[in-house]
């Protein structure tokens, strides 16, 4: 099988490379990622040479190059990872997440139309579905949940979801959708809340928790996140013509404040909790996220198989074992390298 992985040199889809790679050395996988500030090749760099893996560099919602791309390389499968991933950008540059989250996914979703792929997997969030209430524990996201997102960011995510059912439901494009809770692990680039707390105290600065820390998120580890997308692509079901297809909830059933695992990182890191310091809050910041993964373990028998205590504490190893891949974001030198080998990037961040 012929594999388009999207996105594939951020966090989750660079995991998900590793994986497939190792897994099932007879396909391949072509990792398609436009390198913005969240991308990094030498995430990818491990799996450079593997014989089933190459590399494009372009932008999911150029038309022409992926035209090209696909009249080329005859995929079976597109996953889709590409898109912007950071609610705090989205709310200082809701256009871009529109036009990478949305219309790029309407362009990957013609071309995968036009060449008759077999299926079109969308990565998807457990964002979609809006927030739950602090003191309702009983209450968890099912897929049968309304969409009420609140950021640009889950607003263009929710967005996506609706044209992947529109092409399932309207032209038959044999399409699934998961939907997941908060990932960790390897490789998340240290602006979301782990990698961030773990590179700043590592270098004893002030650890910035939003509001008073209250805030809920359902963590899962990376890996449990791909071994799932991997479960749906070959066992999930795309719908039958003239329905839109399935939609999986993948989450990893471990609700933690963001305090909870702020403390838990200082204690494997043996810092000291005053270097929390309490920030402004995050505008429109959701309350709660859980997952109910009943439908993945129900169908697939799937469920996580990393205990947060497991899979933090690998993190934790993961990031102090790797000081050049973090010290390459941090110092920008991962920007200069993509800028020398494919020109100009289509937007600049630092951290
Ligand atoms: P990330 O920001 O680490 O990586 C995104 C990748 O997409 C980067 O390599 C970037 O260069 C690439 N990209 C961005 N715009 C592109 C474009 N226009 N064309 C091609 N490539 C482009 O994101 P992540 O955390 O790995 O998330 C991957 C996917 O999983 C996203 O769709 C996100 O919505 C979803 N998701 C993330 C989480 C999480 O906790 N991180 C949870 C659930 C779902
Ligand atoms: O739920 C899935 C989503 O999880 C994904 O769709 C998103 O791509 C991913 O970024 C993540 O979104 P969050 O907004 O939940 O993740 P983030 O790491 O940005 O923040 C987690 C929590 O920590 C959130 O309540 C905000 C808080 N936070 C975050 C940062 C960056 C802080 O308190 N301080 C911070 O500096």
């Amino acid at each position: 099988m012929k594999i388009l992985v999207t996105g594939g040199a951020g966090f989750i889809g660079g995991n998900f490379i590793h994986y497939m790679i190792e897994k099932y050395p007879q396909d391949v996988i072509v990792n398609l990622d436009a390198l913005t500030y969240a991308g990094n090749l030498e995430t990818v760099e491990p799996v450079k040479n593997a014989p089933n893996y190459r590399f494009t560099h372009g932008d999911i919602s150029d038309r022409i190059l992926l035209k090209e791309l696909f009249g080329r390389e005859k995929f079976d499968i597109v996953v889709n990872f590409a898109a912007e991933s950071h609610v705090d950008r989205s709310i200082t540059n809701p256009g871009l997440f529109v036009q990478t989250n949305v219309i790029g996914t309407q362009v990957l979703l013609d071309m995968a139309l036009e060449h008759g792929i077999k299926r079109f997997h969308q990565v998807s969030t457990d964002e979609v579905y809006g927030d739950l209430p602090l003191d309702r524990k009983d209450l968890l996201f099912t897929e049968d949940t309304p969409l009420c997102p609140s950021s640009p960011y889950s607003a263009s995510k929710a967005s996506a979801d609706l044209l992947v059912m529109a092409y399932g439901r309207t032209y038959g494009l044999p399409v699934t959708i998961s939907r997941c809770s908060n990932n960790y692990g390897p490789y998340q680039f240290p602006e979301k809340l782990i990698p961030l707390m773990i590179t700043r105290a590592m270098n004893d600065q002030p650890l910035p928790v939003y509001g008073k820390g209250i805030n809920v998120r359902d963590w899962l580890y990376v890996l449990d996140h791909c071994e799932a997308v991997d479960t749906i692509l070959r066992q999930g079901k795309p719908g039958e013509p003239g329905e839109p297809g399935e939609i999986y909830n993948i989450g990893g059933n471990n609700e933690m404040s963001n305090l909870e695992v702020v403390h838990i990182l200082l204690d494997i890191l043996q810092k000291p909790r005053d270097l929390i310091t309490f920030v402004t809050d995050r505008k429109g910041h959701d309350l709660r996220y859980a997952i109910n993964a009943g439908k993945m373990k129900k169908d697939f028998g799937w469920s996580p198989g990393y205990n947060f205590e497991r899979g933090i504490a690998a993190t934790v190893q993961w990031y102090k074992n790797n000081p050049e891949w973090l010290e390459n974001i941090l110092s920008g030198r991962y920007l200069k390298y993509i800028e020398e080998q494919y020109g100009a990037i289509t937007e600049k961040g630092g951290v």
